[in-house]
């Protein structure tokens, strides 16, 4: 049988009235607090099972096709080898493990938030200063670079073009579509002007020819009407700015014109393509004879200039070979890492005699 109900009245509090703690919402708000993975030391399962849904742990970046890119660089015992584009360290490292014993590789990025990170994560490796040298700086002053550090010409040499999944996935840089940011998307936060500077300058006609010149965008004409010229706090604004631009737009359609206009912007606020240009001009004198370069692309505005320098180099005597076909991530990898499926790989291999 049940007892009764109580019916006496509650006993009044006693002490000074405290106010219940706020509920501070199950899901943290802010980008640093998030992901578990960022932490991959106190959450190792977290990182696994990341990684086993084919996505990229937050604070992370994996290498693309690094079989591919090992072989097309063939580094070897003894080798210099150089990684324009350090991020996240995951191709060096694996060229770093073939360079030994007798070899060394320096690694470039223009990143001074990541580069620090990088390079604490490769000398835990066990890469000391005799193996490994990282500097600061823009792949398009390789030339002056391996002059100051006094090395005639590499033997390997890779550019893996573009962001990193840190750059891409912290909200804080400005290159996030889907997160809300301040309109950075600067590689270096400490140079140049930011997406939001640069829009608020740019005429109507300019950014047509911006949108179409870096993304080949079919709306330019559009967009350029809608965005030039106005104050965008953040990256979420301008998303939406595009929405309301193109209001026929739904979908995928719509978010691949949202992508495009943020890859224009990326590209015009870093200056990509002059980088890039300026990079596989000087390629074939930063290459020792026989050296083998390999470039990893992300859209067609970058391959086709990849395309165009080798066979340029090719047919003036520069470069003995170059691939014939771009060279693509496996269906394995496209399925295990999304990111990898728009990513084109080419080489070139520097004349001996040249
Ligand atoms: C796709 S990530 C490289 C990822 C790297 N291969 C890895 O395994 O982690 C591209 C990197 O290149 C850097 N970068 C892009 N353009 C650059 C340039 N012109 N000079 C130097 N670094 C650049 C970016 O800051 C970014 O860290």
């Amino acid at each position: 049988m049940s007892e009764p109900h109580d019916q006496s009245p509650p006993p009044a509090p006693t002490g000074p009235h405290r106010r219940r703690p706020r509920y501070s919402g199950r899901n943290p708000r802010r980008f640093e607090d998030k992901y578990k993975e960022r932490q991959p030391e106190r959450y190792p399962e977290t990182v696994a099972k990341v990684l086993a849904s084919g996505k990229t742990p937050a604070g992370a970046h994996r290498p693309i096709m690094v079989g591919e890119v090992l072989e097309a660089l063939a580094p070897r015992a003894g080798d210099t080898a150089v990684d324009c584009t350090l991020g996240y360290g995951g191709h060096a490292a694996e060229l770093l493990a073939r360079l030994q014993p007798g070899g060394r590789l320096l690694g470039l990025d223009a990143d001074p938030l990541e580069l620090p990170k990088t390079e604490a994560r490769l000398r835990a490796l066990g890469h000391g200063a005799e193996t490994l040298i990282v500097r600061r700086v823009n792949f398009a002053g390789l030339a002056q670079v391996l002059a100051a550090e006094g090395l005639e010409g590499a033997d390997c040499i890779l550019a893996d073009l573009g962001v990193s999944s840190m750059q891409l996935d912290d909200p804080a840089r400005g290159f996030s579509m889907k997160e809300d940011g301040p309109l950075d998307m600067r590689m270096n936060p400490q140079r140049g002007l930011p997406a939001s500077g640069l829009l608020e300058r740019l005429q109507p006609q300019a950014l047509v020819e911006l949108l179409e010149a870096n993304a080949d965008e079919p709306h330019a004409a559009y967009l350029g009407a809608a965005l030039a010229g106005r104050t965008f706090a953040s990256t979420l604004d301008l998303a939406s700015a595009v929405r309301t631009a193109l209001p026929r737009l739904q979908g995928e359609a719509l978010e691949l014109s949202t992508r495009r206009v943020f890859q224009a912007l990326r590209i015009a606020v870093n200056d990509e393509f002059s980088a890039l240009e300026t990079f596989l001009r000087r390629l074939p004198d930063c290459l020792k004879p026989g050296g083998r370069a390999a470039v990893l692309t992300f859209h067609s505005g970058e391959d086709r200039r990849v395309k165009k320098f080798f066979a340029a180099g090719l047919s003036a005597g520069a470069y003995e070979a170059v691939s014939n076909e771009v060279i693509r991530a496996t269906a394995a990898e496209r399925f295990g890492n999304p990111r990898s499926a728009g990513a084109k790989l080419r080489w070139a291999r520097r004349a001996s005699a040249s």
